[in-house]
């Protein structure tokens, strides 16, 4: 049986999980999203032209890779077909798209309450893309959601009139500008037409897949740190973007996942609020967002940048099964003349090795280094370890040695090509 790979985020998110996903769906005949929203964003540079994905699997870009939105994804219509738009007018075959009808619905009211809650948050705010992603899981869970099906089915006015006056009622308590049901209903009806040649029942078309002996790659988005279970809460995005929410957000089952991809960089970014123990909010952060072009796909944020924390990366190698690393960035993080990398949290004069999503012992924790030298070479031509400058080797094989899990790819420019395969 073919076995589906799964990439998934290491740390905060934005760990450059489009370029693995592009050098293995090169191999791939299907690409599959399963959780998130359009909080995500991808960036792919194929012959100097930049793609960013926020919904749809960047696999899609290899020409017949089917490509697949589970059922653990939140969809914004709007900006699934604007996607959809901007890949046939630079030449990308669509036609290949799949959406799941379980897949649920973002709403106007969503991306207006998110922007409530924020609001509300005051001083604790989360730093939310104001997508409306945590609304919408919120209504799903609570059982009012609307899934992609129910855009087709006869009782949609129904369902969409009655959250409209539920959220309605709320925005007004807080002073917060209402929606207008008609105009929604008009225009999701207008966007049901057009998603309708795609939607499909995901779960049994990848089972299917599967037994024709088809390769699969999920695309994860988020990270480990955002997983609304095992990451920094209530700093965390609201779902599972961890191995678990792959299972639940697609339909496959434990015995078909093959290899679990954590993607990293060779040092470390936070977009949005919370607890970061190898940040840098000084000027080597600022160097390496420079250095790091650390600028968010999605809203453009500049990112919180700093070290590479092994105490975090051993973590989602546990909790994912992760059984290599793809490190992006390693070009990047030799332009420093000092390279730190954090293998231990100091509180309260103890030295801990093992990760805790407390906040208040995130924000005691006092990182514990270990020193490496800058390199200014050119790594960029590189495509053999061995021929990499003894301090990048160095460097990869501490981390290897740390977090028990060999670094199979190795990123060393911007580049499609730039990288290193052991
Ligand atoms: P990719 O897939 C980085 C962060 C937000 C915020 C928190 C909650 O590109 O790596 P949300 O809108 O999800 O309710 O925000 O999660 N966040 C991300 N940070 N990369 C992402 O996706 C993210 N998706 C959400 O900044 O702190
Ligand atoms: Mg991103």
């Amino acid at each position: 049986m073919q076995k589906v790979d799964v990439v998934l985020g290491s740390f905060y998110g934005d760990e450059g999980k489009g370029k693995i996903i592009d050098y293995l769906g090169a191999k791939a005949d299907v690409a599959l999203r399963a959780t998130g929203g359009n909080n995500a964003g991808h960036s792919i540079e194929v012959d100097s032209k930049k793609y960013v994905f926020h919904l749809i699997p960047s696999g899609i870009l290899n020409e017949g890779t089917m490509a697949i939105i589970g059922n653990g994804v939140v969809i914004d219509p709007k900006v699934l077909i604007e996607e959809i738009n901007s890949l046939k007018e630079n030449g990308v075959d669509v036609s290949n798209l799949r959406i799941s009808t379980k897949a649920h619905v973002i709403f106007p009211y969503h991306i207006e309450e998110d922007r409530m809650l924020e609001s509300l948050r005051g001083s604790k705010k989360i730093g939310t893309t104001v997508r409306g992603i945590g609304p919408c899981y919120c209504d799903k869970y609570e059982r009012s959601g609307i899934r992609i099906e129910d855009l087709y089915a006869k009782n949609f006015q129904e369902l969409l009139k009655r959250n409209v006056e539920k959220k309605n009622k709320l925005f007004a308590l807080y002073g917060f500008e209402e929606v207008d049901f008609e105009e929604i209903y008009k225009e999701y009806t207008e966007y049901a037409n057009i998603l309708k040649e795609y939607v499909t029942d995901t779960v049994t078309l990848l089972h299917k897949l599967i037994k024709e002996g088809k390769k699969i790659i999920c695309e994860g988005a988020q990270a480990t740190l955002l997983d609304i279970d095992f990451g920094s809460y209530p700093y965390v995005t609201s779902s599972n973007p961890t191995i678990g929410g792959i299972l639940t957000g697609s339909g496959l089952n434990p015995k078909q996942i093959g290899e679990v991809y954590g993607v990293m960089k060779a040092y470390s970014s936070r977009v949005g609020a919370g607890p970061y123990v190898t940040e840098q909010d000084n000027e080597i952060g600022d160097l390496i967002r420079e250095l790091g072009h650390e600028y968010g796909a999605t809203t453009k944020r500049p990112r919180r940048c700093g070290y590479l924390d092994l105490v975090a990366l051993r973590y989602a190698v546990l909790i994912n099964g992760i059984t290599a690393l793809c490190m992006n960035h390693l070009d990047t993080v030799l332009k420093l003349d000092t390279i730190k990398l954090c293998v231990g949290y100091e509180r309260d004069g103890e030295i801990f090795e093992d990760f805790t999503t407390n906040e208040e012992e995130l924000l005691k924790s006092v990182p514990v280094y270990e020193e490496f030298s800058g390199d200014l070479s050119d790594i960029s031509q590189i495509r053999d370890f061995q021929d990499l400058p003894e301090v990048a080797k160095k460097y990869i094989e501490r981390i290897e040695e740390f977090v028990g899990v060999p670094i199979k790819f190795i990123g060393v420019g911007a580049g499609r090509e730039e990288i290193i395969v052991r």
